[in-house]
């Protein structure tokens, strides 16, 4: 089957919304919702201004979990009706509303579930300052629909205006313009005047202290927390001024932090105008700021450019890693984005053996049918994406690459695109018939193919060597005090301990530990990787340490492996279930989701 061929048949429906955009589609949202913390429950109106493409008399949301009171339509409101068809796993239930050929507007009156997945509630002593309560949303993947009817694809983009009330002692922000400190009526109003997909739809209320870092950036966070915040991510601004001289304007006026409570399950997610963060970033030294490098990077990949279905996911977390590299390496040098490349690709090793190099699921462009989407995305898209693009970049040179790139974002800058029309774009734009090019980029070998392509060179370090040097004398009996790991960043830090032996004896682990006091490690990074080994090897010293990290941090990447290790064994079994009873209370509906699934 040649690419073309294929091409064809690989069409860019999206299977995970109910949606029919291609018959009526909503352009724009006016939201007016009132935030209760006693019920957990958010309601009022979601008023779409809406495109009738075909003259259909029906038009279709996504929701789940939702509570349908009455929709309306039109400017005087006049009342319609709607029907909420079966329920499906993990899709929720179409809203079909009876439209007219002629309607323009849509208001569709709405309650929240108290378990709405997208939603976190936390009470005050789950919050940093312990005074307050907190909520914040997660709608990437397909969460929004559980907490705004919403034609919930990202082929589908919106612009949006928000009303929402919420307690007064609190702050409410959005993935929109936004306030910078508390009114007395706890009422606050949004705009966001760019079309952007549902999965960016986002929400957090809290006791917020908003600081600035430079003219267009900023953060927000509890006031127990800014101070830390505006150190560790000082840098953000010239993150900014990297970002913009590879791939050009930014296009979302400013760009804002919010530091989340450590329930957060992500380590972050690309609201537009707003990063969401996990707080185990704050490592004091500013070594784990790549990740903002990373979010900031999606303004142009994901959210300027979309992927157009969850099957395309790589053209947004691909280019995002590839992106987040190229800033850390204009900002630190070749050196450290070398470091981050290797570990990449360490991250891709491992997946490659969890789900098997020759599963279809290794494959950039995917088939999540019938499945999760939330369960389908893994650091395949990332990784193997990034090194995708480096292979790209090593064909034709940096200067070439970097005018395809610019090229790529400005021609389909507030659009969704899919792999197809990515790859067209590619061979019209860059490889032009070269066939020698064409055969060196492999286009077949690396989206449609499973593992890494025949020839794929593995990046390398030379701060790595290093590393690699004095964890070899380690082995070879030189004592942990005397290796020479002056001036080492978290990334050498976590390298070593990925590199130490799987079976250790109590002795070996405690001659690090005294030398290297890694239990007591203030770097999520370096904890989460030193807890599996202790984990291993039944270190017990590590216990009081893992029970707190994992009851305060809801930071699925760090939690799955973790919990993972510990069910290997019976006793460790127990003890991850002793802790998950306790802790469960603290995660986010994304992390329990998988968490239950593997623990049950
Ligand atoms: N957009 C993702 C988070 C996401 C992906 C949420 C899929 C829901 C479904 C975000 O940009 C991301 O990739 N976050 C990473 C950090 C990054 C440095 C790799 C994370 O949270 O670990
Ligand atoms: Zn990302």
């Amino acid at each position: 089957m040649t690419t073309e061929q294929s091409a064809m048949e690989r069409t860019s429906n999206d299977v995970h919304s109910f949606a029919k955009p291609a018959e009526a589609v909503a352009k724009h949202l006016d939201l007016n919702i009132d935030v209760n913390f006693d019920q957990k429950v958010l309601s009022g109106t979601a008023s779409y201004l809406i495109e009738n493409k075909t003259g259909t008399d029906q038009i279709i949301f996504d929701t789940r979990g939702l509570q349908i009171e009455k929709v309306f339509l039109g400017d005087s409101n006049e009342e319609t009706t709607f029907e909420l068809g079966d329920e499906k796993e993990f899709l929720g239930r179409p809203l079909t509303v009876k439209i007219k050929p002629d309607t323009k507007k849509v208001t569709i009156l709405y309650q929240t579930s108290a378990d709405a997945a997208a939603l976190q509630w936390l009470n005050p002593q789950q919050t940093a300052g312990k005074k307050h309560p907190f909520l914040f949303t997660q709608s990437q993947a397909i969460l929004a629909r559980t907490w705004i009817p919403i034609q919930d694809s990202p082929g589908i983009r919106i612009t949006y205006n928000a009303q929402v009330k919420v307690p007064k002692e609190l702050l409410a922000v959005m993935s929109a313009e936004n306030p910078v400190e508390k009114n007395a009526t706890g009422v606050y109003t949004f705009e966001m005047k760019q079309p952007i997909p549902s999965y960016l739809m986002a929400l957090s209320v809290g006791d917020l202290a908003f600081r600035e870092i430079g003219p267009q950036t900023g953060i927000y966070a509890e006031p127990a927390t800014i101070e830390a915040a505006a150190y560790e991510f000082a840098e953000m601004d010239k993150m900014l001024v990297a970002a913009e001289k590879i791939y050009g304007k930014y296009r979302w006026e400013r760009y804002d932090l919010l530091v989340l409570p450590p329930s957060f399950p992500f380590g972050g997610m690309e609201n537009p105008r707003l990063t969401f963060v996990t707080p185990t970033v704050l490592a004091k030294d500013r070594s784990l700021t790549s990740l903002i490098a990373h979010e900031l990077a999606h303004s142009w990949s994901g959210n300027l450019v979309t992927n157009a279905t969850w099957n395309d996911f790589w053209l947004n977390e691909g280019f995002t890693v590839y992106f987040e590299r190229r800033i850390m390496e204009e900002i630190y040098g070749k050196e450290y984005a070398d470091m981050l490349n290797v570990l990449g690709y360490q991250d891709l090793e491992s997946t490659l053996n969890d789900i098997g190099a020759e599963s279809k699921d290794t494959h950039l462009k995917l088939d999540l049918e019938g499945r999760d989407p939330d369960e389908g995305l893994t650091d395949i898209a990332y990784e193997k994406g990034n090194f995708f693009l480096q292979n790209i970049e090593k064909a034709v040179g940096r200067e070439r690459f970097d005018e395809f790139v610019n090229n790529y974002f400005n021609t389909f800058a507030f659009q969704s695109t899919d792999t197809d029309k990515f790859l067209n774009f590619l061979r019209s734009e860059l490889i032009k018939g070269d066939e020698a090019l064409a055969e060196q980029i492999n286009i077949e070998g690396w989206v449609y193919s499973p593992g890494l392509p025949e020839g794929f060179e593995a990046p390398t370090s030379t701060r790595f060597a290093n590393v690699e040097e004095a964890c070899q004398s380690w082995k070879n009996g030189e004592p942990a005090a005397k290796l020479n790991t002056k001036d080492w960043s978290s990334h050498e830090w976590l390298h070593f301990i990925r590199m130490l032996p799987e079976n250790m004896t109590q002795q070996q682990m405690a001659e690090l530990d005294k030398a290297f006091n890694f239990t007591n490690s203030g770097n999520s990074e370096v904890l989460a990787a030193w807890f599996i080994h202790a984990i291993r090897n039944n270190y017990t010293r590590a216990d009081k340490a893992l029970e707190t990290f994992l009851t305060n941090v809801g930071r699925r990447k760090f939690l799955v492996p973790i919990y993972k290790a510990l069910t290997a064994t019976p006793e460790g079994k127990k003890k991850a279930l002793a802790i998950y009873a306790k802790a469960r209370p603290n995660y986010h509906a994304v992390s329990t989701v998988t968490l239950d699934e593997m623990l049950k």
